[in-house]
């Protein structure tokens, strides 16, 4: 029997990954985060003292590299770096530089094209990342690209932070999230863009209940759900 797929992406911030981890859970589909996937090869790149953007030398890592996730009983994707468990780690803040690095990188994305695909073809899957639907499942029944301005998602990854108890300053968050979105949206590996199919959420100045009833709605009328 072939699964059902809905591709989100978008860029950081967005809310991508609550609004998704919500409706997986409320519409029994697998939710599967891949920039958790993006992260975990980061941190194996830094723990390694190799510079992100050196193409060469991250390609040599990563045959030594096993990178595996796991749904735990507290129903969180949890992330495998050569059996360790990096869940939390991953989400250190420069983590998020080094993932992006290494995200441009051919050879990183093809290491992980047949892990996304395999968890498509054997769940219902909302996944979540910046080439879901135009790169790693083009024939998802439902595609949505949810966006919000850089300044309001600035601002919620600024509160994130204080809430997980890490220092922040907003201006630098600021300057990182359009670093991050130039660098995402202008290399020549699957940048991020939205898919010609996709719906386009915004969710600019809406709160995470308004933006998830948006969310809610495409899923029903798509599947009838
Ligand atoms: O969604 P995130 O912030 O956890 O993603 C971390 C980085 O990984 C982000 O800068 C872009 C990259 N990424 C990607 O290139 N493709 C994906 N499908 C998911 C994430």
């Amino acid at each position: 029997m072939s699964h059902r797929s809905i591709a989100i992406d978008g860029p950081s911030g967005a809310g991508k990954s609550t609004l998704a981890k919500d409706l997986a859970h409320e519409f029994s589909f697998l939710y599967v985060d891949t920039g958790a996937i993006y992260r975990t090869v980061g941190l194996a790149v830094f723990r390694a003292g190799i510079d992100p953007k050196n193409a060469a030398a991250v390609g040599a890592i990563l045959p030594q590299l096993s990178i595996t996730m796991g749904y735990e009983a507290d129903g969180l994707q949890h992330m495998y770096l050569n059996g360790e468990d990096v869940t939390e780690e991953i989400r250190l803040h420069e983590i998020s530089g080094y993932a992006s690095g290494v995200s441009a990188i051919p050879a990183v994305r093809a290491f992980l094209l047949e892990m996304q695909r395999k968890l498509a073809r054997e769940h219902d899957v909302i996944m979540d990342g910046r080439d879901i639907g135009t790169v790693v499942l083009p024939d998802a029944q439902l595609k949505i690209y949810l966006t919000a301005d850089s300044g309001d998602r600035a601002m919620r990854r600024y509160r994130e932070l204080l809430a997980r108890g890490q220092s922040a300053d907003y201006e630098t968050v600021l300057r990182d999230v359009i670093q991050r979105d130039k660098q995402d949206m202008e290399r020549e590996v699957a940048p991020l863009r939205q898919a010609e199919d996709a719906v386009l959420v915004d969710t600019t100045g809406v709160d995470l209940e308004g933006s998830r009833e948006l969310l809610r709605r495409a899923i029903r009328e798509r599947f009838d759900l």
